[in-house]
This record gives structure tokens, C-alpha cells and sequence, in this order.
């Protein structure tokens, strides 16, 4: 995808850091909520631009992974006082523990069940018992909803970008993944222009599946009474460890 590759440098353009405040705000009211004792280290498995640990840091001792270098370097452009590992969800082994693991949106790039598992088996091999795996997929197979959004910033830089978000319906009610077309337009330094169109290939599964495969991996699902903010638009699945 060229979002997380030679477009990396523009990600905060497209997806601002300050666009995350509420998402983070949830994460840190369940880890009050569900975490037993003290809860200080926070592993994010495909953490992108970081702009989730941009927040997440005031509290966490962060460690932000993901697949993609060059969205790795532009996180620590935002949040250099974290530890930053390159890494594929499916196969990351830190051989240590964490008081919370989180997914954000990129664990929807996984788009076969077999994947969904082995990123779920990750995060429960690093979540110390009493800690919480918290799971935010773009959507499950109940609350998919085709449709387009738009957006971007200025930055202070003289680059500017806009994008149009085209979500696919999916191709029948079994399906698992769905197709969503970013058209994008990247305005500068100085006159330069272009557009670009990028591809994306997500997943969506049911909810059942997700708790299968937390209950298969040694998680206990929380039913959480935090209230998501993005309730109905995104899934949030909250599972401890058992001590
Ligand atoms: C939408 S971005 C995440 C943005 C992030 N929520 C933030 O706060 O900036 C999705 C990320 O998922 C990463 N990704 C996709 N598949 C992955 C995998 N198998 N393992 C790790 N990271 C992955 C991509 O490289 C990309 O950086």
C-alpha cells in the first residue's frame, strides 16, 4: 500500500495526530476500568504514525511496532522518547510481558481468519497476566457500512492533503474482506501536485469469531461499561488475561 510506504511522510496530513484524542481517551478509561494493579508498559502491535501513542505516552511507557519502516520513522519524528520495533503482528516475539497491548485500526488489514489468529495469539503472549488486550477493528460483519468520507490537513510545512475514502459494499454477506479506494491529492512543497489512488484489501469478520479466537488464545472477554465513542462506527473487543 502506498499510504504506508512512499507516502508515509504525508500520513499525518492525511490522519492527524490531534484526530486521536478521544480514541486514546477510551483506551486509558479500560485500562482503568479492567486492568488488576498497576498498569505502566503498553505494547501497540502496527501503531502507523503513532498518533494514538502520541497521547498514549502521557500515561505508557510505549512500545510501537509495525510492519512498514517508513511509518515507523515517521512516528518517531512525533514520539522519539518511545521504543519503536519493526515488526509483523502475525510473528512479533518480544519475549517479555506488557500491562496492555492494543490493535487500532491496523489489525483490520488482516483479511483471512488464520491471520486474525496468529495477531490474537501475539497480543496474549504479550499481555502479563491481570493486563488487558484491547482490539479496535475498522468494523465486524454487523456494523460494515459501505459508504465515503473525505479529509486531510495543512501542514506547517507548505504541504497540504486532501482524500476521498470510497468503502465497497461487500461482494456477499459471507465475505470477509471488502475493498476500500483512497483518492488522494498531495499539494506541494511549492507547485508540485498529484493524485494518487491507493487500494486497500481489509478484513471483516464476526463478532463471534473475534471471541472465538480471544477465548482460543487464553483471553477472558471483558464486557467493559466504558463508553466507546465510536460505538456503532468501530468495534472495541476487551479481553484480560486470567491470573
Ligand atoms: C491506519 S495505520 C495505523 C495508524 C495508527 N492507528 C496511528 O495511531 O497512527 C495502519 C498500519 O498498520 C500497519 N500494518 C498492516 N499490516 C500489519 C501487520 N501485519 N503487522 C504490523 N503492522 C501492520 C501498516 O503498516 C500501517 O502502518
Amino acid at each position: 500500500m502506498r499510504m504506508y510506504s512512499e507516502l508515509a511522510p504525508w500520513f499525518h496530513l492525511l490522519t492527524h495526530p490531534s484526530d486521536y484524542t478521544d480514541e486514546a481517551a477510551f483506551v486509558t478509561r479500560v485500562v482503568d476500568d479492567v486492568v488488576e494493579g498497576e498498569a505502566r508498559t503498553l505494547l501497540e502491535l502496527g501503531s502507523g504514525g503513532g498518533n494514538n501513542a502520541s497521547h498514549l505516552k502521557a500515561r505508557f511507557e510505549c512500545t510501537l511496532t509495525d510492519i512498514s519502516p517508513e511509518m515507523l520513522a515517521l512516528s518517531k519524528t512525533l514520539n522519539p522518547e518511545c521504543k519503536h520495533l519493526e515488526g509483523d503482528m502475525r510473528t512479533l516475539r518480544l519475549d517479555r510481558t506488557f500491562d496492555v497491548v492494543f490493535i487500532h485500526d491496523a489489525i483490520s488489514y488482516l483479511t483471512t481468519e488464520e491471520d486474525l489468529r496468529a495477531a490474537i495469539e501475539t497480543a496474549a503472549l504479550h499481555v502479563r497476566p491481570g493486563g488487558v488486550v484491547i482490539l479496535t477493528p475498522d468494523a465486524t460483519t454487523e456494523i460494515f457500512k459501505p459508504g465515503t468520507d473525505h479529509g486531510g490537513h495543512d501542514g506547517e510545512d507548505g504541504r497540504s492533503l486532501r482524500y476521498l475514502e470510497w468503502t465497497h459494499p461487500l461482494e456477499s454477506p459471507e465475505a470477509t474482506t471488502y475493498v476500500m479506494d483512497y483518492l488522494i491529492a498531495a499539494r506541494g512543497p511549492g507547485e508540485k501536485f498529484r493524485i494518487v489512488h491507493d487500494r486497500h484489501t481489509l478484513g471483516v469478520f464476526p463478532e463471534a469469531t473475534w471471541e472465538r479466537l480471544l477465548a482460543d488464545a487464553g483471553l477472558d472477554l471483558v464486557d467493559t461499561t466504558v463508553e466507546n465513542p465510536y460505538e456503532l462506527e468501530q468495534a472495541a473487543f476487551v479481553a484480560r488475561r486470567p491470573t
